[in-house]
Parts: structure tokens; sequence; C-alpha cells
């Protein structure tokens, strides 16, 4: 069952959304060559907690710090850790959600460390892109399929695959709500968008092939299963009786 939210839930939504994506140009500075993903965790997780907001991810089904932290080949779900320091070339995805108020705002980026090849570049720019392609597919009375389209038909220009075990979702009181969204076209995706909607568009694109591994050891961290480079970016998206609002912006 989709919720639609009403005007007041709204208002809370825009507010967990801005902070979500003020965590992300907060950490920007430290996301640098030499830093440990666990630094990074502990200064999102003080920054979300002084604002007056809950990491929505710390005890999620037994996730065990506050933010994702992926880093290359890592596709999402990394956990941050004080022993992995990034290094000059890296690219990193930091996955914030706060519960502020009730009402939780999930948005991540990609962010490049040091010198980047260039491929590389064109990998996070074009998934960025992709995203935007999406979210630019929403309007009332369309279908979600139109997300998914719209970033197929983008990625395979270039010849990437695009994460099939993970998509984006309704969000509001709870994390993860109705409906799914694929993030390539399928008919499951055949609903009819109404205003008053919240969902995320998350895109993961992966340079090579789309298959993706679990790790055994700590249940979390899901990596490309060629080891090639990934990148995603994400927004939670209202839809409006005119299109759409991202609330995740500063
Ligand atoms: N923020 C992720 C998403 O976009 C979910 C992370 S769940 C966690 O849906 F438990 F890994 F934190
Ligand atoms: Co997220
Ligand atoms: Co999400």
């Amino acid at each position: 069952m989709i919720r639609i939210k009403s005007p007041s839930e709204i208002k809370k939504m825009k507010a967990a959304g801005k902070l979500a994506a003020e965590v992300l140009q907060y950490i920007q500075e430290y996301v640098i060559v030499g830093q440990n993903t666990g630094e990074i965790d502990r200064l999102c997780h003080e920054f979300i907690v002084n604002n007056g907001a809950i990491p929505a991810p710390l005890n999620y089904h037994g996730f065990p710090k506050s933010i994702c932290t992926s880093v290359n080949n890592i596709v999402c779900h990394g956990i941050p850790d004080p022993e992995q320091v990034l290094q000059d070339g890296d690219i990193i995805n930091v996955d914030v959600t706060v519960i502020l108020d009730g009402y939780h705002g999930d948005t991540s980026k990609t962010y490049m460390i040091g010198d980047v090849k260039e491929s590389t570049k064109l990998l996070v720019e074009r998934t960025e892109n992709a995203m935007m392609r999406g979210i630019q597919a929403i309007k009332p009375n369309s279908f979600l399929y139109e997300v998914g389209k719209s970033i197929e038909k983008y990625v395979n220009k270039f010849g990437y695959s695009i994460v099939r075990d993970y998509g984006g979702h309704g969000i509001g009181k709870d994390f993860h709500e109705d409906p799914h969204v694929y993030h390539f076209y399928t008919p499951a995706n055949r609903i009819r968008l109404k205003p008053g909607m919240v969902f995320t568009v998350e895109p993961m694109i992966i340079e090579g092939d789309f298959e993706v591994i679990t790790s055994q050891t700590d249940g979390w961290t899901v990596t490309t299963k060629d080891n090639s480079l990934t990148a995603q970016f994400e927004h939670t998206v209202l839809v409006t009786p005119k299109g759409y609002e991202i609330l995740t912006k500063v």
C-alpha cells in the first residue's frame, strides 16, 4: 500500500530531507585522501544528533553504523571502518538517512578522492545524470516505470550496467515503504503516480557486469561480482500536482 502524504507530513519530510542534504554538504570537506570511513561516520553521526535527528541506519536490521560508506567496487551498504583509509583515485558513496520529527530523509552522493582517472569521472557524472533523468520522468498520472525507463535509456548508451537487486523505495514514517522503485524498465512498476507520493530514486551503476555479491563475513557489504567500479546518487522526491519536488536539497 502506497501512502499518500498529507500537507503536514510533507512539511516534516521537507525538513528531514533538507537536514539529510545538509549532512552531505557538511561532510564534503572531510571526504579526502588519508581520511578513514569510521571518522566520516562519527562526524555525520555527531552532526545528525546535534540537529535533533536520529541516524536511521544505526541498528536498522542490525546495521552497526550511522551511515553507509561504499568505496570503489562496493555497490551499497558499506560499513564505515576506522581501518579503511581513502586513497588517491578512490570514489566513495556516502549514504545518509535521518529521522527528524518521525519522518525520514534519504540521500547519497559519490565523492571523488584526489586525482581520479577520466573514465571514473565519467562513471560518476553519468550516474548523477542518470538519477536526474529518472527524477525528471516523475509526474502525476504517469507510470512509475517511466523512471526506470529513462535511466535505462540513458545508461545503455555508455555500456554500463544497472544494479537489479536493489532499488529505490517509498519513504515516510518508515525507512522503506511501498513502492519498490526499479531503475530499469519493468511492468512491475506499472503504478500511477499521484501527488503526495514520496519515494527515492537511487540508481547504482556499474562499469562492468550487473551482478553483485553480499559479504558472507559481515552480511551487509554488497560488491560487484567482477570487482569493477560502481557509483550511486540518491534523492528523496515528492510527486506534486505539476511534476516533482526534490526534498533532499539544502
Ligand atoms: N540508505 C539506504 C537506502 O538508500 C539504506 C541503508 S540500510 C542500512 O535505502 F541498513 F544499510 F543502513
Ligand atoms: Co540511502
Ligand atoms: Co534509499
